[in-house]
């Protein structure tokens, strides 16, 4: 199970939830989507995680060829076989699946099945949600030292956001994670004056954050915010809403980290969705000032 260090000084948004308890779903529901990082704490994706821990998608390789192999997705993968074409193809085959079709082809099943499993969780706990796109990725290269952010996603879209995250490698993946958007926000907005971004979509708000007053990848690590430590075990399973939810990978290797894309709609409480709260953050900063002026 996770271990957790977290800081007495931030908010606590970090909650360890089991499901096998009464009304489990619409409690870690609504944790969710008011912002706060929900750790399963009695629920296992059923996969062969010693297998899928042996597969190596780091290989040394030609640059031309390990360029295109880091952005090899899993849907490359499923559509691979021992007949493909292409070097990036047959090299993936020889080198990640030493030439073995067997391999390649119990990791194409573990893949369709913890998709339909990472499916079946999303479906349990929010049954009512509307999904417009599904987004199923496997992570298996080296992340370190990210820099801590809330995500962008270059797009104009009012929508929600369930995100799914299993580690699955043995070694623990490690986060940081820091204050909600909405409250590092309103607790700097004077300050840094972020009035300047009123104009800009919430998307491009996230990406201000980030690069215009955390510094971004340049200053990574060097941001000087409080943080919560976070160890995810293997196999453990755990939801935030990575707009709301700021995060940092510090080390991981293996992972699942699977998006749903949320009619906003559908959600228990509308207002709670990333959008909405930037434009209240906005709109009562613009009454403070007026009145003030
Ligand atoms: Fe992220």
């Amino acid at each position: 199970m996770a271990r957790i260090i977290r800081d007495p000084t931030l908010e606590d948004n970090i909650v360890e939830a089991a499901l096998n308890e009464p009304d489990a779903e619409s409690r870690v529901r609504a944790l969710y989507e008011d912002g706060c990082l929900v750790l399963l704490r009695d629920f296992r994706f059923d996969l062969d995680y010693a297998f899928l821990n042996e597969l190596d998608f780091d290989v040394d390789g030609p640059p031309d060829i390990m360029r295109k192999l880091k952005k090899y997705s899993v849907d490359h993968i499923l559509n691979l076989s021992a007949r493909s074409n292409g070097p990036v193809e047959q090299y993936a085959f020889k080198h990640v699946f030493r030439g073995d079709a067997g391999r390649l082809k119990h990791f194409q099943d573990q893949v369709r099945s913890g998709d339909n499993q990472v499916y079946a969780l999303y479906k349990r706990i929010f049954p009512n949600y509307r999904d417009t796109k599904q987004i199923y990725t496997w992570r298996f290269t080296e992340t370190l030292f990210e820099n801590l952010h809330w995500d962008n996603f270059g797009t104009t879209e009012d929508f929600h956001q369930v995100r799914i995250f299993c580690n699955v490698d043995g070694r623990p993946r490690l986060w940081r994670t820091s204050e909600r958007s909405e409250t590092f926000a309103r607790r700097v907005y004077a300050e840094k004056s972020l009035q300047r971004f009123a104009d800009e979509t919430p998307d491009r708000f996230a990406f201000a954050l980030n690069n215009k007053v955390l510094g971004g990848m340049a200053g990574a690590c060097l941001d000087g915010m409080r943080v919560n430590h976070l160890a995810f075990e293997q196999g453990d399973v755990w939801l935030c809403e990575t707009r709301l939810v700021s995060h940092q990978i510090y080390s991981g290797y293996r992972a699942i980290a699977s998006m749903f894309f949320i009619d906003p709609e559908s959600m228990d409480n509308p207002e709670l969705r990333y959008d909405a709260r930037v434009k209240r953050i906005h709109a009562d900063f613009a009454r403070v000032g007026a009145s003030v002026n």
